[in-house]
Protein backbone atom coordinates (compact mmCIF):
# COMPACT_ATOMS: atom_id res chain seq x y z
CA UNK A 1 0.00 0.00 0.00
CA UNK A 2 0.72 3.34 -0.03
CA UNK A 3 2.33 5.32 2.38
CA UNK A 4 -0.20 6.14 5.53
CA UNK A 5 -1.60 9.30 5.78
CA UNK A 6 -3.65 9.44 9.15
CA UNK A 7 -6.42 11.15 10.91
CA UNK A 8 -6.55 10.66 14.62
CA UNK A 9 -10.11 11.67 15.87
CA UNK A 10 -9.81 12.63 19.46
CA UNK A 11 -12.09 14.34 22.26
CA UNK A 12 -9.79 14.40 25.28
CA UNK A 13 -5.85 14.01 26.61
CA UNK A 14 -4.72 12.46 23.92
CA UNK A 15 -2.08 10.23 25.37
CA UNK A 16 -2.85 7.64 22.83
CA UNK A 17 -2.42 10.43 20.06
CA UNK A 18 0.63 11.15 21.60
CA UNK A 19 2.09 7.18 21.45
CA UNK A 20 1.12 7.80 17.92
CA UNK A 21 2.95 10.78 17.63
CA UNK A 22 5.86 9.36 18.80
CA UNK A 23 6.33 6.44 16.92
CA UNK A 24 5.59 7.98 13.85
CA UNK A 25 8.96 10.17 13.99
CA UNK A 26 10.63 6.71 14.83
CA UNK A 27 9.59 5.30 11.50
CA UNK A 28 8.12 2.10 12.72
CA UNK A 29 5.75 2.50 9.86
CA UNK A 30 5.71 3.67 6.92
CA UNK A 31 3.22 6.97 6.92
CA UNK A 32 2.33 9.88 8.86
CA UNK A 33 -0.32 11.97 11.03
CA UNK A 34 -1.21 14.52 8.69
CA UNK A 35 -4.09 15.55 11.03
CA UNK A 36 -6.35 15.69 14.30
CA UNK A 37 -9.75 16.19 14.86
CA UNK A 38 -11.82 17.08 17.83
CA UNK A 39 -14.97 17.42 19.03
CA UNK A 40 -13.76 19.53 21.64
CA UNK A 41 -12.31 22.95 20.81
CA UNK A 42 -10.42 22.43 24.49
CA UNK A 43 -8.60 19.07 23.85
CA UNK A 44 -5.42 18.58 24.81
CA UNK A 45 -5.11 16.52 22.03
CA UNK A 46 -5.59 19.70 19.63
CA UNK A 47 -2.76 21.11 21.50
CA UNK A 48 -0.72 17.94 21.29
CA UNK A 49 -1.45 17.62 17.16
CA UNK A 50 -0.09 21.43 17.16
CA UNK A 51 3.27 21.25 19.28
CA UNK A 52 3.91 18.48 16.71
CA UNK A 53 3.30 20.17 13.96
CA UNK A 54 0.21 18.63 12.50
CA UNK A 55 -2.81 20.22 11.41
CA UNK A 56 -5.30 20.39 14.07
CA UNK A 57 -9.18 20.49 13.59
CA UNK A 58 -11.97 21.41 15.55
CA UNK A 59 -15.20 20.05 13.95
CA UNK A 60 -17.50 19.68 16.14
CA UNK A 61 -21.86 19.49 16.49
CA UNK A 62 -22.04 22.65 18.10
CA UNK A 63 -19.63 24.69 15.31
CA UNK A 64 -21.54 23.01 12.74
CA UNK A 65 -25.14 22.59 14.02
CA UNK A 66 -26.68 21.22 10.48
CA UNK A 67 -25.67 17.44 10.06
CA UNK A 68 -24.93 17.81 6.07
CA UNK A 69 -22.25 20.77 7.19
CA UNK A 70 -21.23 18.40 10.52
CA UNK A 71 -20.63 15.49 7.87
CA UNK A 72 -19.14 17.46 4.63
CA UNK A 73 -16.58 19.37 6.83
CA UNK A 74 -15.43 15.95 8.44
CA UNK A 75 -15.32 14.78 4.71
CA UNK A 76 -13.38 17.70 3.37
CA UNK A 77 -10.63 17.54 5.83
CA UNK A 78 -10.07 14.00 4.99
CA UNK A 79 -9.63 14.22 1.65
CA UNK A 80 -7.74 17.40 1.43
CA UNK A 81 -5.48 15.64 3.69
CA UNK A 82 -5.38 12.10 1.51
CA UNK A 83 -6.53 10.35 4.29
CA UNK A 84 -5.68 6.53 3.70
CA UNK A 85 -6.63 5.66 7.83
CA UNK A 86 -8.48 7.24 10.28
CA UNK A 87 -7.42 6.12 14.13
CA UNK A 88 -10.39 6.78 16.79
CA UNK A 89 -8.17 7.06 19.55
CA UNK A 90 -10.88 8.64 22.90
CA UNK A 91 -12.81 10.10 20.15
CA UNK A 92 -16.24 10.10 22.30
CA UNK A 93 -18.80 10.57 19.66
CA UNK A 94 -20.38 8.08 17.13
CA UNK A 95 -18.69 8.96 13.54
CA UNK A 96 -21.27 9.55 11.16
CA UNK A 97 -22.36 6.90 8.91
CA UNK A 98 -20.97 8.40 5.59
CA UNK A 99 -17.44 8.06 7.09
CA UNK A 100 -17.71 5.02 9.09
CA UNK A 101 -18.97 3.74 4.94
CA UNK A 102 -16.43 5.97 2.85
CA UNK A 103 -13.51 4.60 4.81
CA UNK A 104 -14.46 0.99 5.50
CA UNK A 105 -11.62 -0.78 6.55
CA UNK A 106 -9.69 1.80 7.07
CA UNK A 107 -10.78 3.05 10.40
CA UNK A 108 -9.57 2.03 13.99
CA UNK A 109 -10.67 2.49 17.30
CA UNK A 110 -9.11 1.50 20.59
CA UNK A 111 -11.21 0.56 23.68
CA UNK A 112 -10.11 0.04 27.25
CA UNK A 113 -11.43 -3.54 27.66
CA UNK A 114 -11.24 -6.99 26.20
CA UNK A 115 -14.20 -6.65 23.77
CA UNK A 116 -16.83 -7.77 23.17
CA UNK A 117 -17.19 -7.53 26.95
CA UNK A 118 -18.00 -4.20 28.40
CA UNK A 119 -18.49 -2.57 25.17
CA UNK A 120 -21.25 -0.83 23.61
CA UNK A 121 -23.78 2.16 24.83
CA UNK A 122 -23.03 3.64 27.81
CA UNK A 123 -19.38 1.89 28.05
CA UNK A 124 -16.57 4.60 27.63
CA UNK A 125 -14.13 5.89 29.81
CA UNK A 126 -14.30 5.44 33.50
CA UNK A 127 -17.85 3.40 33.59
CA UNK A 128 -15.59 0.37 31.25
CA UNK A 129 -13.49 -0.03 34.09
CA UNK A 130 -16.06 0.06 37.18
CA UNK A 131 -18.28 -2.12 35.34
CA UNK A 132 -15.06 -4.53 35.07
CA UNK A 133 -14.39 -4.14 38.83
CA UNK A 134 -18.52 -4.75 39.86
CA UNK A 135 -17.98 -7.78 38.00
CA UNK A 136 -15.60 -9.43 39.35
CA UNK A 137 -13.42 -10.23 36.63
CA UNK A 138 -9.69 -10.55 36.83
CA UNK A 139 -8.96 -9.82 33.92
CA UNK A 140 -8.85 -6.95 31.69
CA UNK A 141 -7.09 -5.23 28.93
CA UNK A 142 -7.62 -2.98 25.76
CA UNK A 143 -8.67 -3.90 22.30
CA UNK A 144 -7.88 -2.26 18.71
CA UNK A 145 -10.63 -2.90 16.60
CA UNK A 146 -11.93 -2.01 12.90
CA UNK A 147 -15.04 0.33 13.01
CA UNK A 148 -18.21 -0.46 11.37
CA UNK A 149 -21.80 0.54 11.84
CA UNK A 150 -22.33 -1.00 15.04
CA UNK A 151 -20.76 0.21 18.40
CA UNK A 152 -17.86 -1.11 19.57
CA UNK A 153 -18.04 -4.01 16.94
CA UNK A 154 -15.66 -4.48 14.32
CA UNK A 155 -12.97 -7.08 13.49
CA UNK A 156 -10.74 -7.14 15.80
CA UNK A 157 -6.94 -6.80 15.27
CA UNK A 158 -5.65 -7.14 18.68
CA UNK A 159 -5.88 -7.79 22.03
CA UNK A 160 -3.51 -7.52 25.60
CA UNK A 161 -4.87 -8.09 28.54
CA UNK A 162 -3.62 -6.95 32.43
CA UNK A 163 -4.67 -8.16 35.76
CA UNK A 164 -7.05 -6.16 37.71
CA UNK A 165 -5.91 -6.49 41.18
CA UNK A 166 -7.66 -6.92 44.68
CA UNK A 167 -7.12 -3.54 45.77
CA UNK A 168 -8.15 -1.51 42.34
CA UNK A 169 -10.06 1.06 41.94
CA UNK A 170 -11.61 2.17 38.57
CA UNK A 171 -8.78 5.02 37.99
CA UNK A 172 -6.08 2.47 39.13
CA UNK A 173 -7.17 -0.02 36.61
CA UNK A 174 -7.80 2.81 34.03
CA UNK A 175 -3.95 3.45 34.21
CA UNK A 176 -2.65 0.26 33.86
CA UNK A 177 -4.88 -0.61 31.11
CA UNK A 178 -4.09 3.00 29.54
CA UNK A 179 -0.10 1.65 29.53
CA UNK A 180 -0.77 -1.34 27.35
CA UNK A 181 -3.39 1.11 25.12
CA UNK A 182 -0.24 3.23 24.28
CA UNK A 183 2.19 0.05 23.31
CA UNK A 184 -0.75 -1.70 21.22
CA UNK A 185 -2.54 1.17 19.09
CA UNK A 186 1.21 1.75 17.74
CA UNK A 187 1.04 -2.29 17.37
CA UNK A 188 -2.18 -1.60 15.01
CA UNK A 189 -1.17 0.75 13.05
CA UNK A 190 2.06 -0.65 11.85
CA UNK A 191 -0.12 -4.30 11.48
CA UNK A 192 -2.35 -2.24 9.21
CA UNK A 193 0.45 -0.36 7.28
C1 LIG B 1 -8.58 5.66 26.39
O1 LIG B 1 -8.74 4.84 27.50
C2 LIG B 1 -9.30 5.08 25.20
O2 LIG B 1 -9.26 3.69 25.14
C3 LIG B 1 -10.70 5.53 25.46
O3 LIG B 1 -10.55 6.86 25.94
C4 LIG B 1 -9.28 6.99 26.59
C5 LIG B 1 -8.58 8.12 25.92
O4 LIG B 1 -7.38 8.47 26.53
N1 LIG B 1 -11.53 5.34 24.30
P1 LIG B 1 -6.41 9.52 25.84
O5 LIG B 1 -7.24 10.74 25.45
O6 LIG B 1 -5.79 8.86 24.64
O7 LIG B 1 -5.41 9.86 26.89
Amino acid sequence: MSKLSIAVFASGGGTNLQSLIDVSRKDVFDGEIAAVISNNSGAFALERARNAGIAAYHISGKKFPEKNQFVSEILKTLENHKINLIVLAGYMKLLPLEVVRKYRNRILNIHPALLPKYGGKGMYGINVHKAVIESGDRISGATVHFVDEIFDHGVILIQRTVPVLPDDDPEKLAARVLKIEHKILPEAVSMFA
